[in-house]
């Protein structure tokens, strides 16, 4: 094939590796944050636009529900977030200061070009596409976009689409926080040198692979699991949630830590492994005691803590430690673990890790 595997045993492994390049090359160029990276008319539009509506369909949608916790806590502008394929049915109330943002791999979802183009049709004139393919559809039809750099992506699991997606959506929010008067001179360079830092940071993460191999001989025997997040987390534990589904058919939820005692909570036993990803943030005092009531029950923990989380193993409490606290990028780097997981599990498994049953890498019909 025109990719090659080089060293690796499937697409999906390579691509997981590749994630440090990826980003590299997907901020390439970026020197100052400023609008004209999505487009010459981008300053014009950002500056008339007084909310978001994001599209997007499987990990895409992920990427959007983490980028709507920075654009509205970082640019101060409200945000929706609808799957695709429900927005283009929904009667909804359109909003013509709206920045419609569509963010795909492909650029030939269906259903994300529909609801595109549905949302034009109420009203909303301003588009902008975060796409991998920048011959796609979906490039042509926005009025303007940033073109991730991810490559060629075989695994019908996207992994660095998702992590130059977050990147893209990352400066996005800066640009929107600095048209809107909230980002000083000070704030641009901090953010702009941790997103410089982001491919090392990312190889120290998959240097975490040894120990998460060791898991996923737990998992491989498991027909169920549960991921929590809380706040940026929240969407990576649904993303991790999905990886697992995907490739080794195990039935995965993810739930908001909060939400545990709303339900979930009466399916966990001592046969439920529960992921829960806990960087040291805010909420990770209130995750600590969602995962007691885990404990409580017989779940089997299986935490992704940082250095300053404070989680210690014990009985029935594993924890695989991220070598740094990545702040408000955290969530970058928090998904590659899950990555991980899921490839491993599904090696230990013997399921088709690049073509799983019965799914499209691209899905350009209803
Ligand atoms: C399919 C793929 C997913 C992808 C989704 C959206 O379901 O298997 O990996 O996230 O389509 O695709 P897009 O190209 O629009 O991001």
């Amino acid at each position: 094939s025109a990719v090659e595997l080089g060293p690796y045993q499937h697409y999906m492994q390579k691509e997981i590796f590749e994630q440090p390049r990826a980003i590299a090359d997907t901020l390439e160029g970026v020197v100052r944050i400023m609008p004209e990276l999505f487009g010459d008319k981008a300053y014009k539009v950002f500056k008339d636009v007084d909310s978001i509506l994001i599209l997007a369909c499987g990990t895409s949608y992920y990427a959007g529900l983490t980028a709507k916790y920075w654009l509205e806590s970082i640019a101060r502008i409200p945000v929706n977030v609808e799957i695709a394929s429900e927005y283009r049915y929904r009667d909804s109330v359109p909003n013509p200061k709206s920045l419609v943002v569509t963010i795909s791999q492909s650029g030939e979802t269906a259903d994300t070009l529909a609801a595109l183009k549905h949302a034009r049709s109420l009203g909303m004139p301003h588009t902008l596409t975060i796409c991998n393919v920048a011959t796609s559809a979906m490039v042509r039809e926005c009025e303007l976009a940033y073109i991730t750099r991810a490559g060629v992506e075989v695994g019908v699991a996207s992994t660095k689409a998702f992590t130059t997606q977050l990147a893209a959506l990352f400066l996005l929010t800066l640009a929107l926080a600095q048209t809107r008067g909230l980002l000083t001179d000070e704030e641009e360079e901090a953010h702009l040198k941790a997103m410089r830092h982001l491919p090392a940071a990312l190889q120290s993460v998959l240097a975490l692979e040894p120990s998460i191999v060791a898991w996923s001989e737990a998992f491989a025997r498991r027909e169920n699991a549960l991921f929590l997040g809380r706040g940026l987390h929240y969407p990576i534990a649904l993303e991790g949630a999905l990886k697992l589904k995907e490739i080794t058919y195990i039935h995965a939820e993810a739930y908001a830590a909060g939400e545990l005692k709303h339900g979930p909570l009466a399916l966990v036993t001592d046969q439920m492994p529960v992921v829960t990803i806990a960087p040291n943030d805010a909420l990770v005092e209130k995750l600590k005691s969602n995962m007691q009531e885990v404990r409580a029950r017989g779940g089997q923990l299986y935490v992704f803590a940082d250095g300053d989380s404070r989680i210690t193993s014990a009985e029935g409490v594993h924890v695989i430690r991220m070598p740094e606290h990545y702040g408000v990028l955290s969530p970058i780097l928090h998904v590659v673990p899950l990555q991980l997981l899921s490839y491993h599990t599904a090696l230990a498994r013997g399921t088709d890790v690049d073509k799983p049953r019965n799914l499209a890498k691209s899905v350009t019909v209803e």
